[in-house]
C-alpha cells in the first residue's frame, strides 16, 4: 500500500489537522506551483492566476445567472509593501469589473491587508479599498480568518461599515463566540455571511464535531433569517440549505432578502438547481498566485481530493530529486 493510500484512511479529523499544518507551510507551494499534475486540481478551485483570467469566469458565471464575489489571492503578508501591492489588485480588480459591467462584489482577507504588521496599516488599507467600492456604489465582504484574528476584523470590519454600509463580513459557526459576534452585528446593521469555518481551531474555542457546528449553524441562520439583515447563506451542505428554504418559506422571507453563496468549482449541481428554484446565489470566485493556502484548505474540506494530490506532489519531488 502507497503513502497516498495510508493517507486515505487517516481518520477524517487528523487529515484536517495534518494538511491545514501544511498550507502554512511555503516551501510545499514551490513544489505544489510547479507540477503540471496538480495544476488541472487546482484550476476548478482557483479561476486563474491573473485578473485577465478571472474575468471570463465571471463573465461565465454570469451569462449562468449566478452573482460573484472576487477574492484577490493572498494572505498573513509580512511587509507593508506588500499588503500596499494588494490593496493596488483589488482596486484593478473593482475597475475591471465595473468597467465591463459585471455583476460582482470583492472579498477581502485582513491578513492580505497587513493585519499581521499592525492593525491601523491594515485599517488604513481595508478603507482605501472602500472608498473605490463606494465609488461604484458595490459591495465588499471582509472575510473571517483563524479565530485569533476575530477581534480585529470584527473592529476593523466596524470601522469600514461606519465609512461605507454596504461592507459586510463573515461569522464561522464553528465558533462558539459566533452567538454574541451574530446578535452584535445585527444590532449595528451589519451583513453577515454565515460559513462554518475552514480553520482548524481548538475545542476551548470551537465547536469540534460537524453536529455541533451544523446545529449552530442552523441556530444562527434562523436568527440572521429573520432578523432580515440580508445573510449570505454560505455552505453546500444540502440539509442547511434545505433548511434555510423551509425557514424562508415558513416566515414569508422573499427569495431577495437572502443568497446562497458557494465556492467556485464546488457543488455546481447545486448552484445550478438554486438558480434554477429562483434562489439568488453568489459565487466566490478566487484569483491569484498565491493560491496555496487556500486550495490546501479546500483539500481539508475534502479527503477524496487528497490522495490524488499527495501522489502527484510526491512524484514531483522524486523527479526533482533525481534531477529532472
Ligand atoms: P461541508 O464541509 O459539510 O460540506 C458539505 C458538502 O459540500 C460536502 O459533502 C461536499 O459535497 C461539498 N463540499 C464542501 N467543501 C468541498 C470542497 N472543498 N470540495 C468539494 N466538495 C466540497 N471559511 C472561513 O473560515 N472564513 C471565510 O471567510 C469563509 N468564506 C467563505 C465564503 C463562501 C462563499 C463559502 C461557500 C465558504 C466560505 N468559507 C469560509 C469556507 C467554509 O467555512 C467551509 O469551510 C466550506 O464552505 C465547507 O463547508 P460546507 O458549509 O460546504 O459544509
Amino acid at each position: 500500500m502507497g503513502f497516498a493510500e495510508d493517507v486515505r484512511l487517516l481518520p477524517q479529523r487528523t487529515m484536517r489537522t495534518v494538511l491545514m499544518s501544511l498550507s502554512r507551510r511555503r516551501s510545499l507551494a514551490r513544489i505544489a506551483i510547479r507540477s503540471p499534475l496538480t495544476r488541472p486540481v487546482v484550476a476548478r478551485f482557483v479561476a486563474g492566476e491573473t485578473l485577465a483570467e478571472a474575468l471570463p469566469a465571471v463573465s461565465a458565471l454570469q451569462r449562468a445567472g449566478l452573482h460573484s464575489t472576487v477574492d484577490v489571492l493572498g494572505e498573513s503578508v509580512t511587509s507593508a509593501a506588500d499588503a500596499s501591492a494588494a490593496v493596488d489588485r483589488y482596486l484593478a480588480t473593482l475597475a475591471a469589473l465595473h468597467g465591463r459591467g459585471l455583476d460582482a462584489n470583492v472579498s477581502v482577507k485582513l491578513t492580505h491587508m497587513g493585519l499581521d504588521i499592525g492593525p491601523d496599516l491594515c485599517r488604513d488599507n481595508v478603507l482605501r479599498i472602500v472608498q473605490a467600492v463606494r465609488d461604484v456604489d458595490g459591495f465588499m465582504r471582509i472575510d473571517m480568518e483563524d479565530h485569533a484574528r476575530t477581534d480585529a476584523t470584527l473592529e476593523i470590519w466596524r470601522a469600514a461599515h461606519e465609512a461605507y454600509s454596504g461592507v459586510g463580513v463573515v461569522i464561522q459557526a464553528a465558533l462558539r463566540r459566533s452567538s454574541k459576534d451574530v446578535d452584535s452585528i445585527i444590532a449595528s446593521g451589519g451583513r453577515v455571511r454565515l460559513c462554518k469555518g475552514a480553520y482548524d481551531e481548538p475545542a476551548s474555542v470551537a465547536y469540534r464535531t460537524r453536529r455541533a457546528v451544523d446545529a449552530n449553524y442552523a441556530r444562527l441562520m434562523e436568527r440572521l433569517l429573520l432578523a432580515d439583515v440580508q445573510p449570505a447563506i454560505a455552505t453546500h451542505d444540502p440539509r442547511l440549505i434545505s433548511r434555510a428554504i423551509a425557514i424562508a418559506e415558513g416566515n414569508g422571507i422573499d427569495r431577495d432578502r437572502f443568497e446562497f453563496q458557494m465556492l467556485y468549482g464546488v457543488r455546481r449541481d447545486l448552484q445550478r438547481a438554486l438558480i434554477d428554484r429562483g434562489y439568488a446565489v453568489r459565487i466566490y470566485v478566487p484569483y491569484g498566485r498565491e493560491w496555496y493556502p487556500y486550495f490546501m484548505r479546500r483539500l481539508a474540506e475534502r479527503p477524496a481530493n487528497v490522495a490524488f494530490m499527495i501522489r502527484a506532489i510526491v512524484k514531483e519531488e522524486g523527479r526533482r530529486m533525481r534531477g529532472h
